[in-house]
């Protein structure tokens, strides 16, 4: 996916500024799971999430394929901004506390995720649903959408904490997502 994906990103991230945002919801809404000080967060884009974890005193690993969306974020202190193209860059084993996963779907990643989680680490994850496009009606590369039902059965070696599927309000707007917390063993 390399040139073209960093292309368009990097041209979405010029054109509309790389001013981070609020957290994602699904994330503040776990905190209270959260334990460790290791984190990765994966696609990170302009780093909401990890400005989020970073200020909870986790050490984040953040990663995006868009060097626009990257530099934002460097010399943010706990943060550790690199730009690495997900579809090439392998995942540490056992590495990680909390692994963030929002909006942004690579199917081949969920078994490398749930490998770089250490012992009673936990992955958060949302994306969008088949049914953004089929309810809501709204443009989207079908490739990119969840089917029903999915999330759940991404991580079939991990213990689900929660997991949610539905319209949700996000950011003000609405969005039909899955979301899921799970947990590897001790
Ligand atoms: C919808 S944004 C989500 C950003 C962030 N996770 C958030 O929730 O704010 C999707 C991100 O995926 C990144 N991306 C797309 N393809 C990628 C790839 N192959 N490797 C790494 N990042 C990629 C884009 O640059 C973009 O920042």
């Amino acid at each position: 996916m390399d040139g073209p994906a960093r292309e368009t990103w990097n041209a979405r991230y010029r054109e509309r500024g790389t001013e981070p945002g609020p957290p994602s919801e699904w994330l503040v809404s776990n905190a209270a799971l959260l334990e460790g000080t290791r984190a990765l967060d994966l696609a990170c884009g302009t780093g909401r999430n990890s400005l989020f974890l970073a200020a909870r005193g986790f050490t984040v690993n953040a990663l995006d394929i868009s060097e626009v969306a990257v530099q934002a974020l460097r010399g943010t202190p706990g943060v550790h901004a690199h730009v690495a193209d997900l579809e090439r860059e392998p995942l540490p084993r056992d590495a990680y506390d909390v692994i963030v996963l929002i909006n942004y779907l690579q199917r081949d990643l969920f078994a490398p995720v749930a490998a770089a989680l250490a012992p009673r680490g936990i992955v958060i994850a949302e994306t969008v649903t088949r049914a953004h496009a089929d309810e809501l009606r709204r443009a989207f590369d079908r490739r990119f959408l969840l089917e029903p039902g999915e999330l759940r059965r991404a991580f079939p070696g991990l213990a689900v904490r929660r997991c949610e599927e539905g319209l949700v309000q996000r950011a003000g707007r609405p969005r039909a997502v899955a979301s899921i917390v799970a947990q590897r063993p001790s």
